[in-house]
This record gives structure tokens, sequence and C-alpha cells, in this order.
């Protein structure tokens, strides 16, 4: 099952790409350049950028006191939860904003440790970036877990889904697992994997970094008991966002001060909140709206609503260049393609993030070549070392990865196809 069933793959692309990059002021500035290193942080749209101005212009004082300022910070920090809560249909509390991804897992990791013990087990993937393993492998070992590690195939990369049944029973108490891996690009089945591991009583924490940007979820309808993900990958701003539900936020020990044990937003959040961030966080849903508007639907529609037919736009762009690329990829005999070489073999979202391995020359060249060319891109680990090195690839030469969503446009596609046939040979 596709993880949000109103997403069509099949849609033809009709994405207004004009309209689309009038939006991300990013363009005007290195408009001679292509940008390949999505995953790594997006371009902000404007909207972001005009709520961070705002903030900072306007009611950059301490929030939720009576004066205008400070009561209109407030205001603005509420509703950034309140919307995204809707764009992603949970219940407000449940949202938590954090620093970044790897703060809040390792927050929880922390939090987690507290209620397990050595009777329990902990499932984790080497498909993970490091964020969403590290931290909770160390907190498991520390209190004397079994940890099970569910290990991609040695070629493909991919998880198998039978294997991960062969991994769970009555003494898993939690999975940890991505959505898409930010090396192979594959989405998992996330509902799925819910399902099986909560039949068994065990909590799922789904890292949505890599995926949120191609595709807005329904987290309610994934079932993850936690879901987290990066804002600044998501066209907004330098924080994550985590949601924490099925009754797991306030079954978790508190990780803030005493007095904040039932303020639901600080008990998984130790830091202070950044507040021009969480209170700019939400200005990239007017963008989501504006698209979904601009694009037949209303702006007085749910949020969730716009969300999912926009999510649908961007997809149907999005697999037109990948299936462009992976298609120059797979024909080389110079180069290692990770992760699928076909978009669309199932109906789960094969995302824009495509790595390989160049096999006639260094990663670190390679990359370098491509951004004499004005292919912005870089090479490395990407914090994915597990992965690499399950995929007999060396983490310290690493790959090379093209990465970009929804506003990369085919003219971009085309230079970097030019730029590859002129480096890789
Ligand atoms: C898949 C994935 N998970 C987690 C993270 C960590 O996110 P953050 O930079 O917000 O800590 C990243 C960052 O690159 C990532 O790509």
């Amino acid at each position: 099952m596709s993880a949000d069933a109103s997403v069509d793959p099949t849609r033809e692309s009709r994405l207004d790409l004009d309209f689309v990059r009038r939006h991300f002021p990013a363009f005007d500035v290195d408009a001679d350049q292509s940008f390949f290193e999505n995953a790594g942080g997006s371009f902000a749209c404007r909207q972001t950028i005009d709520a961070l101005t705002h903030y900072y212009t306007a009611t950059k004082v301490q929030p939720y006191a009576e004066y205008s300022a400070s009561a209109a910070a407030g205001v603005a920090m509420d509703r950034s939860r309140e919307r995204w809560a809707e764009a992603l249909g949970v219940a407000t509390r449940e949202v938590v904003f954090g620093p970044s991804t790897s703060m809040n897992t390792y927050v929880l990791a922390q939090a987690f440790a507290a209620t397990l013990g050595p009777n329990d087990v902990v499932v984790v993937t080497n498909q993970d970036h490091e964020a969403n393993t590290g931290a909770i492998r160390r907190a498991a070992e520390r209190v004397g877990c079994t940890i099970r590690e569910w290990r991609t195939d040695a070629t493909t990369g991919l998880l198998a889904i039978d294997e991960f049944a062969a991994l769970l029973d009555d003494r898993t108490a939690l999975v940890t697992v991505p959505h898409a891996s930010n090396i192979i690009g594959q989405e998992n089945d996330i509902a799925r994997i819910t399902t099986m591991a909560h039949a068994v009583g065990a909590r799922v924490v789904v890292d949505g970094v890599s995926f949120v940007p191609h595709t807005l979820p329904d987290v309610a309808a994934l079932d993850a008991d936690v879901y987290l993900f990066s804002l600044y990958k998501t066209y907004s701003v330098h924080q994550g966002l985590m949601v924490v539900r099925n009754g797991l936020l306030d079954e978790l020990p508190n990780q803030s001060h005493f007095f904040n044990d039932g303020v639901a937003d600080k008990r998984l959040n130790p830091a202070g909140p950044d507040h021009a961030q969480v209170a700019a966080a939400g200005a990239v849903l007017d963008y989501v709206v504006a698209l979904h508007a601009h694009h037949g639907g209303s702006v007085d529609d749910r949020l969730r609503t716009a969300a999912s037919s926009v999510s649908s736009l961007w997809r149907a762009h999005e697999d037109s260049l990948t299936r462009r690329l992976l298609d120059v990829l797979a024909d080389r005999d110079d180069v290692r393609l990770l992760g699928p070489a076909e978009v669309g073999a199932t109906d789960l979202h094969r995302c824009p993030t495509v790595a390989f391995v160049p096999l006639r020359h260094e990663p670190a060249h390679v990359a370098h070549e491509l951004v004499q060319r004005g292919v912005q891109t870089s090479s490395g680990h990407y914090y994915a070392a597990r992965v690499l090195d399950g995929l007999g690839v060396d983490p310290d030469r690493g790959v090379v990865r093209l990465s970009f969503v929804h506003y990369t446009s085919p003219a971009d596609l085309d230079r970097a196809v030019a730029a590859l046939d002129e480096v890789l040979t």
C-alpha cells in the first residue's frame, strides 16, 4: 500500500514549474547553477524567508506574555504546530519541534532506555542514516537489550519484509526504520511494518527525513508511534519535527525540567525552543496551499487535502526526471547504481535520491568535475555508512549522490546528464 493512498503515482506531470520556481529566491542568486544536493538541505521557499524576517523584525521578544509583540510571537508558534498537525493528519499535542532530527532521536533514545530492560529486543536496520540508529543502539546496549539488525540485501540495498517478520516476537519492544534511505531512495512499506510490529506489541520509530520533501505523508494512516523529519529539507526552517502518537508521548518519561512534565511540546524536548524558527515553521504550508490553489484546488480546503494533492503533483514531476536519470545510469557500464533502477515498480515511491559508485574514477573526483560543470553535488557516505558497508562499498570513499525535488527542472537534468557523460568516461 502506498504511504498515502490518495497520492496517485501514475498521474501525468502537470506541475507549473515556473510558478514553483518563482517561490524560491535562491534561484535568483545562483541562476546559472543546477542544485542536486537537496537531500542535504533544500532551498527555503519565499514564505519561509518572509516569516523568519517578520519574526525577527516585529516579534523578536520572549513569547507568550501579554504585550502585543510577545502575544503575536506565541500565536505564531502555536499556529505552526496546529497547521503542521493538520497537514500530517495528527493531533496538535502530538507535534514536537526540536533543534534537529538527530537531537530528537537522541532525546527519544534516552527516554526509551528508561523503559527498556535486558529482556527486551530492539530491532534496528543497517539502511538507516546514523541519526535514526546510532543513539538508539547505544541506549539499548547500555540497558542490556538484545539488538537485532534487519539487514539490507547485499546487492539491492533493499529491506525484505519476510526478514523483518523473522525478527519479531513477544520480546520485541521497539523497531526503528527509515521511511526511505538517503542512499537507496526506495520507500519502505511503513503501514505494513507498523501493523506487523504492533501485532507483537512493539513501538515503531520512523525516520521520514528523506521521504517528506517528496510526499507530505498522512502520518495517522501510517500509524507509526514516532515519525520524524527535518523541516530544513522540506523548504522550511532548520528544525526537526517529531510526531509522537498512540499514547507514547505520555508514556515515555519526561526529558525536560520537572515542571514541564505535563507540557506536551516540552517533555521530549529539553532544549529551549528556537522561537523564530518554530514561528516560521508553518509558513511553508502557505506555499503548499498556494500551489494547491494554483493547480485547481481551493484555499479553503483542509491542509491535509492540500498536502495530499500537492504531493501527487510533486511526485509525478519528480518521477519523470528520476526515470530519465536512472535510465542513463543503468545503461552505463562505468557506474554501479545503488537502489532500484526503476520508478514505479511498486506503488511505493522511489524517491529522487540517486547514489552511484563510479567504477573508473574516485567519487570525490567525479563530484568535483560535476561541480565544475555547474552541477552542485558532492560525494561521501552521507552518515549512512552502515548501508554502504552492507553493499560492499567503502564508506571512506563513499558515493556520488544526485538528489533533487519538485523544483528541479528538465533543463537541470539535461545539464547533469551531459556532465555525467563527460566526467564518467
Ligand atoms: C535520512 C536522514 N535521517 C536523519 C537525518 C538527520 O537529520 P538532522 O540533520 O535534522 O539531524 C538526515 C540528515 O541528513 C537524513 O538524511
